[in-house]
């Protein structure tokens, strides 16, 4: 596990804890259920797990809400079965990176309970709370889901602000203790073996102390925070620098993984300069159609952007905050045969890349009944957003309804009938599957320099293509594919691996081929 900087090449692994696997039948994922399927990771052969939060909540928000940071939620485990878990991750040479959630707490936190409860009380600072204005809240800021940033707190007459739900209290990180008390928690977690964090709302710890306005009307952007003044304040590369050097001072080289939410490139390098993060979070191709341009462009702005610092580039086509990447690329046989080509794009990209459990069985975007919604952007926005459910259904494993493998229970969100044929077990059986496809793309990956480590350059091609070398030594993988141009003849080569079956050597619109070459010794 000693590999150098191992983060600037590694597939990580995103398991939403609820959904991946459930080892007590309560309907629940938890640490049990993923440690009792790690060997079923080593054999995809990712690199890492990130786990979401697995901390006691409330739930507001499935965990993003934290009442306690230095404990499992008894739903999930226990400590000891986190450290199990670590222990089996390293036994297998897997990392564990673990989700930390510093921008806010959850209202049952009991910081925020002494808050609420005291004005006085020294919690009371660890918040963000201010007098209304004439009349409602101190100022127009909204949440990111709808409604104000602001809840009044009919004890005292103050608001405190929460840029998710209400239920999601901003911690003000100018407040010294917030800063001591993560620096123990970061820690805690450290000294427990974890090989780094995932830090979620990065940009957004500090928030302007004077509290202005921000200009309406406010856009409706794919990147809600890109607009906000109030957020990505300069304090907040301190705490970065601070954090880099606890990681540092560990043994091993423990990851920190940024969560920036913007859309361009340049304003999200500054978090991954020497001496910050290691990586962000590069989510432009979320937001990008099946287009050729599109796609090369968000390549060439990602790659461009994080050079200036020296930074390594991350690749993410799907999470738990998104549609999955089959109904985004037009749902159906059409959509599911573009993801199969996207994930040869993505593995194939220079630098550190995201998988989202289910992604690698191709699973698309489940419709829910809105009556078991239970994501908190459906309430808030009362039904105008469908929110992210849709795309936290579990993980199918086996064919048996209702709970595929996952669970013995019944599953807290229900999983359609028709993933008895997009479970594990099938795809196993079938060497064109999408979980075979990823497999093999995952194995060649791991055994190329080229693809790992080496250098990356654009090739000419037909328009609606996109063809790209990736160099190492005497090694060179070209990876060529074809978004929607006529037929594309294979770069020459030896032949490693298509996303479809190649007839002619020619690659058809939707799919996606690689091809090694080795020069000759002079
Ligand atoms: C980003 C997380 O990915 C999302 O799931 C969560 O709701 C928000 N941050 C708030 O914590």
């Amino acid at each position: 596990m000693a590999d150098a900087e191992w983060w600037r090449s590694a597939v990580v692994y995103e398991i939403y804890v609820r959904s991946f696997a459930d080892a007590d039948g309560d309907g629940l994922g938890d640490l049990p259920g993923i440690r009792s399927r790690l060997p079923y990771l080593k054999e995809l052969g990712v690199d890492a797990v990130w786990l979401t939060p697995f901390y006691p909540s409330p739930g507001a928000d499935h965990g993003y809400d934290v009442a306690d940071y230095v404990d499992v939620d008894p739903r999930f485990g226990t400590l000891a079965d986190f450290d199990a878990l670590i222990a089996d991750a390293h036994g297998l040479g897997l990392r564990v990176v673990i989700d930390i959630v510093p921008n806010h707490t959850s209202s049952e936190h009991p910081w925020f309970r002494n808050a609420l409860s005291d004005p006085e009380h020294p919690d009371r600072r660890r918040y963000v709370f201010a007098p209304g204005r004439a009349v409602g809240p101190p100022n127009n800021w909204p949440s990111t889901w709808g409604g104000p940033a602001w809840t009044l707190d009919e004890g005292s007459g103050e608001y405190y602000l929460h840029l998710f739900a209400p239920e999601q209290p901003d911690l003000d990180w100018h407040h010294d203790a917030v800063r001591a008390d993560f620096e123990q928690i970061l820690r805690f977690w450290l000294d427990r073996g974890v090989d780094g964090f995932r830090i979620d709302v990065a940009h957004g710890l500090y928030k302007d102390e004077r509290l202005r306005d921000e200009v309406e009307p406010f856009p409706v952007a794919a990147f809600s925070f890109d607009w906000r003044a109030a957020i990505d304040q300069p304090e907040v590369h301190g705490v970065y620098r601070d954090w880099r050097g606890i990681a540092d001072a560990y043994e091993g080289e423990r990851v920190l993984v940024g969560e920036v939410t913007f859309s361009d490139p340049a304003r999200v390098a500054p978090y991954v300069r020497p001496g910050e993060l290691d990586l962000a979070f590069n989510f432009t191709l979320l937001f990008e159609p099946w287009d050729a341009e599109r796609i090369r462009g968000a390549v060439d702005r990602s790659r461009s952007a994080l050079a200036e610092v020296g930074a390594t580039p991350t690749w993410v086509l799907e999470n738990h905050d998104v549609t999955r990447l089959p109904t985004r690329y037009g749902g159906g046989r059409e959509g599911a045969r573009r993801a199969r080509a996207a994930a040869l794009l993505l593995l194939a990209l220079p630098g550190c890349v995201f998988l989202y459990a289910g992604q690698e069985l191709g699973l698309e975007e489940v419709e829910l009944p809105d009556e078991l919604r239970q994501d908190p952007i459906f309430f808030r926005t009362r039904g105008a957003r469908k929110g992210r459910d849709g795309c936290r259904v579990p993980v199918p494993w086996t064919r048996e309804a209702p709970g595929f493998g996952f669970t013995t229970g019944s599953p807290w969100l229900p999983m359609p009938a028709e993933w008895a044929g997009a479970c594990v077990e099938a795809q196993r059986e079938d060497g064109d599957s999408s979980l075979e496809l990823h497999r093999a793309a995952l194995t060649l990956r791991r055994r190329s320099n080229a693809l790992r480590r080496g250098s990356f350059e654009w090739l000419e091609s037909a328009p609606g293509s996109l063809v790209f070398a990736r160099r190492a030594g005497a090694e060179t993988v070209v990876c060529a594919v074809n978004v929607g141009a006529e037929p594309l003849a294979l770069p020459g080569g030896e032949f490693l691996l298509a996303s479809e079956s190649v007839i002619g050597k020619q690659l058809p619109a939707g799919s996606a081929a690689w091809v090694v070459s080795r020069d000759r010794p002079e």
